[in-house]
């Protein structure tokens, strides 16, 4: 098989760059090892910012997004018994939307299927040759046999655990990796969300976060130890603990059925360059943000505007400028993101090891900086809904 654009993964960042570069005439085939069921039922974040919503509206696969997804124009931060609003639509005038990562890998699949353009699912990249010359190959197997597809370009969408990013030659990759000392629950419940906004609780028993996923679902997440197995959060443990954390005088949580529950750990990672001669690496691929400010997602789709652009202008000119400037591009906003997501983390996580209290005085005194100077809330709502 030949196409112009090889595309590994079908997450976010591929399916995103198979319709972007689709609607300008470039062909893609698009390799996931997955099923497609399992990449439409896979559980994720579920935060849009702005630019991410009008990047799909622009390709017009957000009519879904539009009626089901919940817009939201704040958020409550939460210690000490109190609850602050950080009100993003008066700060810096716009909004992120409630759209599980899912649906949108839903519509995205939906939407390349119907245009007949080549998505094979079950189809596991397991090597590349040639990424330094001018007619790379991605090796893939498929129902147990081995077939090769042959093009100009590679995009590793692939996530943090692909095949693409070791075709990179380790003495050119430099990787940022940091392991953060606790992990989260996550928990889907079939009860209405107590909350209208996203709350991010920090207590002196850990972090807590109360999201949700439409008028009936909520999406719960609780700090554990970095260690911790399922098996040791039963949901009535869950639930003890997501009340104590989010405990504020007139409120309280409602309780339901638990229908998901997971472990994540929180790590952040990023691999530089994002580009080797003819691969270009985008997404979970390259970078991993811990969760705490939701952008995994978001930085996904970021990459790809970029890597799609630099082809456009390619195939369109033979300029190959935007192209080649793609790792210093995508590296400015990533390592905002990372350093915005950091400090998320480390204001509302309890950190182990302050024995006198320090480390805790310092996060107070930050929160009631953020929840009272304008300026201060400003920079969060404007990183929150993302930078431009
Ligand atoms: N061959 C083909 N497909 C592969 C291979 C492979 N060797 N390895 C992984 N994949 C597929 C995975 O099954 C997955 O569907 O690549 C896809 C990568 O998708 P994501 O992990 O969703 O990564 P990405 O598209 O970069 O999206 C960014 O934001 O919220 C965060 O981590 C979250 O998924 C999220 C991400
Ligand atoms: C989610 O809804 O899954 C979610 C929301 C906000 C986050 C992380 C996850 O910061």
């Amino acid at each position: 098989m030949r196409t112009q654009v090889a595309i590994i993964g079908a997450g976010p960042a591929g399916l995103t760059l198979a319709h972007l570069l689709q609607r300008r005439g470039i062909e893609t085939v698009v390799l996931e090892s997955h099923a497609r069921q399992h990449v439409e039922t896979r559980v994720r974040a579920g935060i849009l910012e702005h630019a991410t919503v009008e990047t799909l509206r622009d390709l017009g696969l957000a009519v879904r997004l539009d009626q089901e997804g919940l817009e939201h124009r704040g958020v409550e931060l939460r210690f000490d018994g109190r609850g602050h609003r950080i009100a993003f639509d008066q700060l810096v005038g716009r909004s992120i939307w409630v759209y599980g990562q899912h649906e949108v890998v839903k519509d995205l699949v939906a939407a390349r299927v119907e245009s007949g353009h080549p998505m094979l699912f079950e189809a596991e990249a397991i090597s590349l040759d040639g990424v330094d010359s001018a007619s790379p190959a991605v090796r893939y197997r498929q129902n147990g046999a081995e077939q090769s597809v042959t093009c100009d370009f590679v995009a590793g969408c692939d996530g943090f655990h692909g095949v693409a990013r070791s075709a990179m030659p380790p003495s050119t990759l430099r990787e940022y990796t940091h392991e953060y000392p606790f992990g989260w629950v996550g928990i889907l419940a079939a009860v209405a969300p107590s909350t209208d906004e996203l709350i991010y609780a920090s207590h002196t028993r850990g972090f807590a976060l109360h999201s949700l996923r439409s008028p009936e679902l909520s999406r719960l997440y609780l700090q554990c130890e970095p260690n911790d197995t399922i098996g040791q959060w039963p949901d009535r443990r869950i639930w003890d603990e997501l009340h104590t954390r989010f405990e504020c005088p007139g409120w309280s949580l409602a309780e339901g059925p638990v229908l998901e529950k997971n472990i994540t750990i929180m790590r952040s990672y990023v691999a530089e360059p994002m580009q080797h001669g003819r691969l270009y690496l985008a997404g979970d691929a390259a970078h991993i943000v811990p969760p705490t400010g939701a952008k995994g997602l978001n930085l996904a789709v970021a990459d790809v505007r970029v890597l799609a652009r630099g082809l456009v202008e390619y195939y369109a000119t033979g300029d190959t400028n935007t192209l080649d400037t793609y790792t210093q591009t995508c590296l400015l906003r990533v390592w905002k993101v990372m350093h915005f997501s950091a400090w998320m983390t480390s204001m509302l996580h309890r950190f182990p090891g302050d024995s006198d209290g320090t480390e805790r005085r310092l996060q107070l005194a930050q929160l009631d900086y953020v929840t009272s100077s304008e300026a201060a809330a400003t920079a969060l709502a404007e990183q929150y809904t993302g930078l431009p």
